[in-house]
């Protein structure tokens, strides 16, 4: 019986949550129609509270996290997906209450998945991840509605994964970035990122006045909720466009009709777990071609399963900067 390597979060007796990394069988994966030798997988916000236990995350431990996953196809009984084809899984259950990537293989069923475009390498797709997928539906929403040529987007978290990624993303596309962050001693990773001004996170919060203030941003993207969105939606330009994709502040946020029916302002929810294999599959090609995204590895992080550990606890407490990918 073929044996591989997982990271498994079990909870111990005292209630308490912990992660190793052991060998598992592939017969404990659950009977779908591809099974995947995993490359690469990458760390997002979702992993490390399915690796802590958080609630509303993963209902049964033992549990292998890792939402994301791209490597080559080794089993296939779906006509349209070959043995040896490069596949990109993110989202739906992949490591939520389904066994994910954060092992050497995952079984998934082949409506999770997308044929990797042939120029972007599994490495680069999971550099991308979801975290890019959620930047790109982010971007793709705000450009349905205005050119991002020249627009001021405002971006919450922006050394993180989502946040570092849109504030690459939307340089290269033309627009001017203004980064909101906690850190302060990241500003050179930022101007890097290509973002043109950068605000720390208190000061934003301690000179918006809610729950109008003087309209300074086209867009927006918040992955931070809590006070950080009411700023931002206190803060917008007539007819602006926010997205909301997160909550690693709260979930709950402070507003009034005002910014929407004096100023026109639209707020946008953001799924990258759900939405359709349509939407994903343009994005990944814009990710492809005309969203190609240079030097992504000066803001990665590669590690193996066993470095993992420290990388989840590091993003819980909002520590990271860029992206982690896993090696497997
Ligand atoms: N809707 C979706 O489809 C979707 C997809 C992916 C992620 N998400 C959500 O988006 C959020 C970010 O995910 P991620 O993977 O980018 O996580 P991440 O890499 O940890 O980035 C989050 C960043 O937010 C900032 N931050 C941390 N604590 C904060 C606080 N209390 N108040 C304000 N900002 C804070 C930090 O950046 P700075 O230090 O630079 O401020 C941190 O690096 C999470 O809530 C995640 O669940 C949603």
């Amino acid at each position: 019986m073929k044996k591989f390597m997982a990271l498994i979060t079990s909870q111990k007796q005292d209630g308490t949550f912990t992660n190793k990394v052991c060998q598992k069988s592939i017969d404990d994966l659950p009977l779908n129609d591809l099974l995947v030798k995993v490359q690469y997988s990458s760390l997002n916000y979702k992993d490390a509270l399915s690796a802590s236990g958080a609630k509303g995350i993963t209902k049964e431990y033992p549990h292998t996290p890792g939402i994301d996953v791209a490597g080559i196809i080794e089993e296939s009984s779906n006509d349209h997906f070959s043995v040896g084809e490069k596949v990109i899984v993110t989202g739906f259950d992949l490591g939520m209450n389904t066994s994910g990537g954060f092992a050497e293989y995952v079984r998934v069923p082949s409506k999770w998945a997308i044929k990797c475009p042939n120029s972007l390498s599994t490495k680069e797709s999971m550099m991308i991840g979801t975290a890019g997928l959620t930047a790109g539906l982010c971007i793709a929403e705000i450009e349905k509605h205005k050119p991002l040529n020249d627009l001021k987007i405002i971006v919450s978290g922006a050394t993180g994964g989502v946040g570092s990624i849109a504030t690459k993303l939307l340089s290269l596309l033309g627009s001017e970035v203004i980064a909101i962050t906690g850190k302060k001693d990241k500003d050179d990773f930022l101007y890097d990122l290509g973002c043109s001004n950068i605000i720390q996170r208190e000061d934003f919060i301690n000179s918006t006045r809610l729950p109008l203030n003087k309209g300074n941003y086209d867009a927006a993207i918040d992955v931070a909720g809590g006070d950080i969105l009411s700023c931002i939606i206190a803060s917008m330009n007539y007819n602006g466009i926010i997205t909301a994709c997160g909550n690693v502040a709260s979930p709950k946020f402070n507003t009034t009709v005002f910014p929407f029916i004096l100023r026109s302002n639209r707020l946008i929810g953001i799924d990258s777990a759900t939405c359709s294999l349509k939407i994903r599959k343009i994005i990944w090609n814009n990710f492809s071609n005309i969203w190609k995204l240079s030097n992504l590895e000066k803001m990665c992080k590669t590690v193996d399963l066993n470095n993992l550990i420290n990388e989840i606890d590091k993003i819980l407490s909002g520590q990271l900067t860029g992206r982690v990918i896993i090696k497997t």
